[in-house]
């Protein structure tokens, strides 16, 4: 697959093979000390908004590990979320509902770690895991810390409604809140599977209030999870100030994100409608993860047509 990216590639972009000053072979996946990249501008929050404004879509992809994170900042992913999918695509577990913070405070060292290592400058998103944030504000905060102490610069937190005030409270004290509407999956078995959330009128008028609140309350980010693609279009034009991020949600919203596994088609089974295996007609992980950041930010991926409902 080749795309041609309508905005302007850096070296970061090339295969390796086309790298001058090559670094030295290392064993065990061993990063180099340097990224022997050229440097973009550190992804912050302003430069996410530049971003934005300029029309440019926001490429986000989940790693777990420092190998992996150190691999999609130099194919140029804008955002890397650690997310609570690693129970399911590290742990084996059945679902997100069994990580602990514990795990997640790991997975984030790790990945900050990795981006170190080779001068990194991918913004950083740590999940908070299911009963983390739910009890009280102040436990939501302590959790937060434990993620920010482990390198991550935004936190993320599912639901909508009562989340609201967590939100702020967290926004109020320092910490980027990253949202996640629509099939949250940490509450899987409430929703009944994973299905497409936001359906009928009044799903979609719940999921579009619950998204103003969060941004009224200071959340940056939203991802948006299995939610039709015209719902998500709408929900992205109401919310100038913070950034939707979909998932199986169409192509309107301000960016996108993808589970790493799924997207380099690590899967026996079979993968959700919402995704493309970027190593089909990919020589390397890096170049296809290049191939996920050109064809989210060409447009070409996702097609309504075949990713979304
Ligand atoms: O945990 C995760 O990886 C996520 C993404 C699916 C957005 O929340």
């Amino acid at each position: 697959m080749h795309y041609s990216p309508p905005f302007s590639f850096t070296a970061r972009h090339l295969p390796v093979s086309d790298m001058s000053n090559p670094t030295p072979a290392t064993p065990y996946g061993t990063l180099p000390a340097a990224s022997p990249l050229p440097a973009r501008k550190p992804v912050s929050l302003p430069r996410l908004a530049e971003l934005r404004d300029r029309g440019e879509k926001i490429t986000m992809l989940t790693a777990y590990d420092a190998t992996f994170a150190a691999v999609a900042d130099a194919a140029g992913v804008e955002c890397i979320l650690v997310g609570d999918s690693l129970g399911m695509v590290c742990q084996g577990l059945a679902s997100t509902a069994g990580v602990t913070l514990e795990t997640m405070a790991y997975h984030v060292e790790s990945v900050a770690r990795g981006l170190r290592r080779v001068q990194g400058t991918a913004w950083l998103l740590g999940d908070l895991p299911f009963g983390s944030y739910h009890e009280s504000k102040e436990q939501a905060m302590r959790s937060a810390a434990q993620l920010v102490h482990a390198g991550a610069h935004m936190i993320k937190l599912e639901g909508g409604g009562w989340t609201a005030e967590v939100v702020r409270f967290l926004v109020e004290r320092g910490i980027p809140v990253c949202a996640h509407l629509g099939l949250t999956p940490q509450t899987v078995h409430a929703l009944g599977g994973y299905r497409v959330q936001g359906r009928d009128d009044t799903a979609a008028l719940t999921l579009k209030r619950h998204a103003l609140e969060l941004q009224d309350a200071g959340a940056t980010m939203l991802v948006l999870e299995m939610v039709p693609a015209a719902l998500a279009t709408e929900i992205t034009q109401q919310l100038p100030r913070c950034h939707t991020i979909g998932i199986g949600a169409g192509k309107g919203t301000a960016g996108q994100v993808l589970v790493m596994h799924d997207m380099l088609g690590i899967n026996l089974g079979k993968n959700p409608k919402f995704v493309r295996n970027f190593m089909d007609g990919a020589s390397s992980v890096r170049e296809a993860m290049a191939a996920y950041v050109a064809a989210v930010k060409n447009g070409s991926f996702p097609d309504d047509s075949l990713h979304a409902w």
